[in-house]
């Protein structure tokens, strides 16, 4: 049985603060709103928090206190087996170390939240997610990869397996940390093309997260996390983050 399409922006943080254990905020995020469909560009230097709020986003993390609502749903308020469920059929994550199952195949791995989630399957509108999982691999240049173990490929093609993954099914949103660092200048544009294509036909929201601001150009918005949090350390003159935040 396929639930409701969730409604609501597809992100609204409230006075999120977030702490890793025994230590102090890493977040205090007063409010952070992202509309559907929205390409936002977040930006921020090394351990300012950029993979945590993913985190929170996803689920996989908790605030101290404060409101996570993605497409309408207080993640804060749901168990772990409900977030679990719901980051399988609403989200689409590329992670920074990019966390494919290393005892499956190119194929399998992409085609993994399509097999966890019905809703997901669904939204590929009757088609074999083998097939759709080859067309995407195919245009991101890893279609004579498919069959192959993960654990042979080199880091831009992992990468790569990690992109296909997270748009199949078309997820209403998208969240993408630092997923060009290993690729180079003529990959990279290519990759940025077909996601945000592909988060344009799906509709998706998409939050991508890097400290290459020359990236920051082709996004319809920008925000450097520390305008937002108010856990950041301030910015030191000089600094391209503070010239950035002006
Ligand atoms: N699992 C963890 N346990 C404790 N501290 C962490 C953990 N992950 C990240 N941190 C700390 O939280 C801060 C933000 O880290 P992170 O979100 O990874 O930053 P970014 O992605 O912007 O580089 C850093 O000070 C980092 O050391
Ligand atoms: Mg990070």
């Amino acid at each position: 049985m396929t639930a409701p399409a969730p409604a609501g922006p597809a992100v609204a943080l409230r006075d999120v603060r977030f702490a890793y254990r025994g230590g102090r905020d890493v977040l205090d995020i007063p409010a952070l709103d992202v509309a559907r469909g929205e390409r936002l560009f977040l930006h921020g230097p090394s351990g300012s928090g950029k993979t945590t709020l993913l985190g929170l986003l996803a689920g996989v993390l908790l605030p101290r206190a404060g409101t996570v609502a993605v497409l309408g749903q207080r993640l804060e308020t749901m168990g772990s087996a409900a977030r679990d469920h719901f980051r399988a059929e609403h989200l689409g994550y590329v992670f920074q170390m990019f966390n494919l199952i290393p005892y499956l195949s190119v194929r399998d791995n992409i085609t993994l939240p399509c097999r966890l989630s019905g809703a997901r399957r669904a939204r590929l509108g009757g088609a074999d997610p083998d097939v759709e999982a080859g067309l995407l691999a195919e245009r991101l240049e890893i279609a004579g990869l498919l069959a192959s173990p993960v654990t042979e490929l080199s880091v831009g093609q992992q990468q790569r397996v990690a992109v296909a993954r997270a748009l199949l099914g078309r997820p209403e949103l998208v969240v993408c940390d630092e997923p060009t660092s290993a690729l180079d200048a003529d990959r990279r544009d290519r990759f940025l093309e077909l996601l945000f294509a592909r988060c344009a036909d799906a509709g998706s929201a998409l939050i991508f997260v890097s400290h290459d601001l020359s990236l920051a150009a082709r996004f319809a918005r920008t925000v450097a996390l520390r305008e937002v949090n108010r856990a950041a350390a301030p910015a030191a003159a000089g600094d391209p983050e503070a010239v950035a935040a002006r």
